[in-house]
């Protein structure tokens, strides 16, 4: 099939990657001039497992293509995909001006039967009003239909060619053959095609991350509850997670969940309900637990120096919002490291990906380093964000040389407090009763 893909942002990218690997011929479309040499050169703006060699494979093949020129991609492809950015405005709403402007310029350049497709997540009735712009703007009908994506960062190649399920929400049967077409290879024989209306497949995407976000939040609460009921939330969760109702997936407790969606899409769910009179309830109280967890290291830290925090040497493994990205958009570590300059602390970091990410932002308040072990020279304690697989074994007893202090804040449950009882480290946790 003959593919445009508009945006070559995270979602652009890999998916317009991944649909080029299956055979289709995918032109990615992107107005940043720079961005698409640099693409063209085979340079990838982000760090995700895989993608850099799929897209100099696929390029190499001729069956991926970079442009700037939005008129000549868009007037040969059978569906143009949608896949700019839709940030969140003040108010929490997704700000859709990029939408818009990609609407307006391919619309002049559709064929007769083309179908437009939107990956974005928009807020739910948008795809009835690029229906009706592009009704305006072209004067006939235009075939738009819904394509919600379910890509975790760091993974985003495995999901997309093995989806649990993919949803359209079309209003035409030739949208749904069109589109059951392009995404049968990719679907094993349990895994469904779900057609249903556009409003349907737009909910579909936040009420799955909301879901998401709230068994975090709600094992977040549980674990600090445990610590002051001295219960282990590790063993709750195992108690729990047998139930096969329950399950196990998503109820690891930690600093809170952070990255590029699921903080704003609980706001913008949020937000949709109170545009119809809904008081979302469930959802801010989701979205405030997870701005509490975010400090969750910081109260501990603070309660264990205490007057005596200022001037302390305080080392940080883990600044992205997760393992296996670069990515470091409301990563909790941003908020304790905000915290510990506030208070005049000596702050050096690591992280095996999100160094240059966080350099940009914080320059010369910081100080880096590429090794873990480097970063404990004389360190009064050290906080861990990120469960990074290089820091689930390390040698303690170089930790303890290294450190000035053993005392370690562990956002994400790494080591056993039994474990780090013998190697006589202060250890603080989440949900589970300390080692002082
Ligand atoms: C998410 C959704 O998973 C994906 O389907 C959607 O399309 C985009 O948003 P992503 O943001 O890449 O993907 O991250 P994900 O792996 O889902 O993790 C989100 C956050 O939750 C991370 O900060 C992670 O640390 C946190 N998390 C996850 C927990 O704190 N505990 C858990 O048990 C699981």
């Amino acid at each position: 099939m003959k593919i445009a893909m508009i945006g070559t942002g995270y979602v652009g990218l890999v998916t317009g990657t991944c649909l080029a690997d299956s055979g289709n011929e995918v032109t990615c479309v992107d107005i940043d001039q720079a961005k698409i040499e640099r693409l063209e050169q085979g340079v990838i703006p982000i760090f995700e497992p895989g993608l850099s060699e799929l897209v100099v494979r696929n390029a190499q093949a001729g069956r991926l293509r970079f442009t700037t020129r939005t008129a000549s991609a868009v007037a040969s492809a059978q569906l143009i995909f949608l896949a700019v950015g839709t940030p969140s405005a003040e108010d929490g709403s997704a700000d859709l001006k990029y939408l818009w402007s990609a609407v307006e310029s391919i619309a002049p350049h559709l064929a007769p039967d083309a179908v437009v497709v939107v990956k974005s997540t928009v807020p739910v009735g948008t795809n009835a009003a690029i229906f009706a712009k592009l009704a305006a703007l072209t004067g006939r009908v235009c075939d738009v239909a819904s394509n919600p994506e379910f890509l975790k960062e760091g993974a985003a190649i495995n999901d997309f060619q093995y989806p649990d399920r993919v949803v359209v929400g079309v209003r035409s049967e030739h949208a749904e053959t069109l589109l059951q077409e392009l995404y049968g290879p990719y679907l094993r024989t349990d895994k469904p095609f779900l057609s249903m209306t556009p409003e349907s497949a737009e909910l579909t995407k936040y009420v799955a991350n909301a879901l998401l976000s709230t068994k975090i939040s709600f094992i977040n609460e549980m674990a600090n509850l445990c610590e002051r009921l001295k219960g282990d939330i590790n063993d709750v969760r195992r108690g729990i997670g047998h139930d096969r109702r329950i399950g196990f997936q998503f109820l690891f407790p930690g600093v809170g969940y952070g990255g590029s969606c699921f903080p704003k899409d609980v706001r913008a769910l949020a937000n949709m309900a109170r545009k119809v009179n809904l008081e979302p309830r469930m959802l801010l109280a989701v979205d405030e637990v997870n701005n509490a967890q975010k400090s969750v290291l910081i109260e501990k830290i603070s309660t264990y120096f205490g007057e005596a925090l200022p001037g302390r040497t305080i080392a940080i493994w883990g600044l992205a919002f997760k393992p296996r990205t670069d990515d470091i958009r409301e990563a909790p570590a941003l908020v304790l490291i905000d915290y510990l300059l506030e208070q005049g602390c000596r702050v050096i970091v690591h992280d095996p990906e999100a160094i240059e990410n966080v350099k940009q932002q914080y320059g010369s308040r910081l100080i880096y380093c590429t090794q873990p072990m480097d970063a404990l020279e004389g360190a009064d304690a050290l906080a861990i964000n990120t469960e990074w697989g290089e820091f689930r074994n390390p040698n303690f007893d170089e930790m303890r040389r290294r450190m000035k202090q053993p005392v370690i804040f562990d956002g994400r449950n790494l080591y056993e407090p039994e474990q780090m009882r013998q190697h006589q480290f202060v250890y603080h946790s989440i949900g589970r009763i300390a080692v002082e």
